[in-house]
């Protein structure tokens, strides 16, 4: 079987770009039965970015209700919490321990931030922590862990998953001995949402405050988040751009091919922006109402929610012990060896 395995940070609300980048996909891709699937609540890696417990506790609640109102069924796939999963941890020292600093040193978020602080003047290093330096590496052993083929994720983390193949291979490289302990994944990018974009035409991002949200505050945040995306100020009557708009990448990724044909017509036509935007949310809503039910009366019952992600972890720990026996003996840590 083919295991595809994601997961999302737990420090904020999920948004409309985790939606169409991650978790569509993956439920998706779930529906197969020749899939095993994994699919966690990445809080490990929400202290990196986040020191507000009550954030982060209140955003796993958020997120693993989204998992289960978006379709995931718990019973036929692997759905836990990152930290659960002792072994997690584990893997993540081993593997940075065959790790280049150097090839830390070319990610993506890490770079960002010296740049930043370069332009501020400030010490390169100023403000980044051994976690932020390390992300790629904690990463990559979610992967590993249970050797997953397939990862789908927004174009964001493609660089994360070619980090996690190089280090896979070093550490085959040096324990395989004719055995390959690692599997190298695959990252799964849907060309036509690799990145959604938010209400200011940038990747819809919580850190640049332009996200539309799946479900939190309802179909009135939804509506009060796209009265807010930016666009010119031409007239109902005169004829728009719609590849330079930034409705049409949203409406695209909720509606059917014709229906997105029908609205670049319309806006060529002359269509103004505020019956546009009436139409991008009825597209979204078509798709996001159904399941808003379920997610309130998810979020409504805490205990539920916490007693699927500990019969979760139980499942996939099943798997991570005795690989992770294996693996400690490979390194030669194993206690009976
Ligand atoms: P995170 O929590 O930032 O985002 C979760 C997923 O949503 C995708 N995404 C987007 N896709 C399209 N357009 C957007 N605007 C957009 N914004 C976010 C992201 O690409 C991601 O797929 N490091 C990961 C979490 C993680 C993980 C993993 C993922 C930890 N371990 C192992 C896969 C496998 C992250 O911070 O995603």
């Amino acid at each position: 079987n083919t295991r595809v395995l994601t997961g999302i940070t737990t420090t904020g609300t999920p948004h409309l770009g985790n939606y169409v980048g991650a978790i569509r996909p993956a439920v998706r891709s779930a529906e197969d039965p020749t899939v095993d699937a994994f699919f966690f609540l990445a809080d490990y890696h929400a202290l990196i970015k986040c020191e507000d417990p009550a954030r982060i506790a209140r955003s796993r609640l958020e997120i693993a209700a989204t998992w289960l109102a978006a379709g995931l069924d718990p019973e036929h796939t692997h759905f836990y919490r990152q930290s659960d999963i002792p072994e997690i941890p584990e893997l993540s020292w081993m593997l940075t321990c065959v790790t280049g600093k150097g090839l830390m040193n070319r990610a993506h978020a890490y770079k960002a931030a010296v740049d930043a602080n370069r332009d501020k003047g400030e010490e390169e290093d100023d403000g980044v922590t051994m976690g932020l330096f390390s992300y790629p590496i904690l990463m990559a052993a979610d992967i590993l862990m249970f050797n997953a083929h397939k990862v789908p994720v927004g174009r964001d983390q493609v660089q994360h998953l070619e980090m996690a193949r190089d280090i896979a291979a070093r550490f085959n490289h040096l324990y395989g001995e004719g055995r390959p302990w690692f599997v190298l994944p695959e990252a799964v990018v849907d060309d036509e949402v690799a990145t959604l974009t938010g209400l200011d035409g940038r990747k819809m991002s919580k850190s640049y405050n332009n996200t539309i949200p799946l479900f939190e505050g309802g179909a009135k945040a939804i509506k009060g988040a796209v009265a807010r995306i930016v666009t010119d100020s031409l007239e109902p009557g005169q004829p728009k751009d719609p590849f330079t708009s930034n409705l049409l990448p949203i409406y695209q990724a909720f509606a059917t091919p014709s229906q997105t044909q029908d609205y670049i017509k319309a806006l060529q036509d002359g269509l103004g922006w505020g019956e546009a935007k009436t139409q991008l949310i009825q597209v979204i809503e078509s798709q996001i109402a159904p399941m808003r039910d379920q997610y309130e009366m998810l979020m409504a019952k805490p205990d539920d929610i916490e007693d699927i992600l500990l019969a979760g972890a139980n499942k996939a720990r099943a798997i991570a012990t005795p690989f992770m026996e294996q693996l400690r003996a490979a390194v030669g840590l194993g206690k009976g060896a």
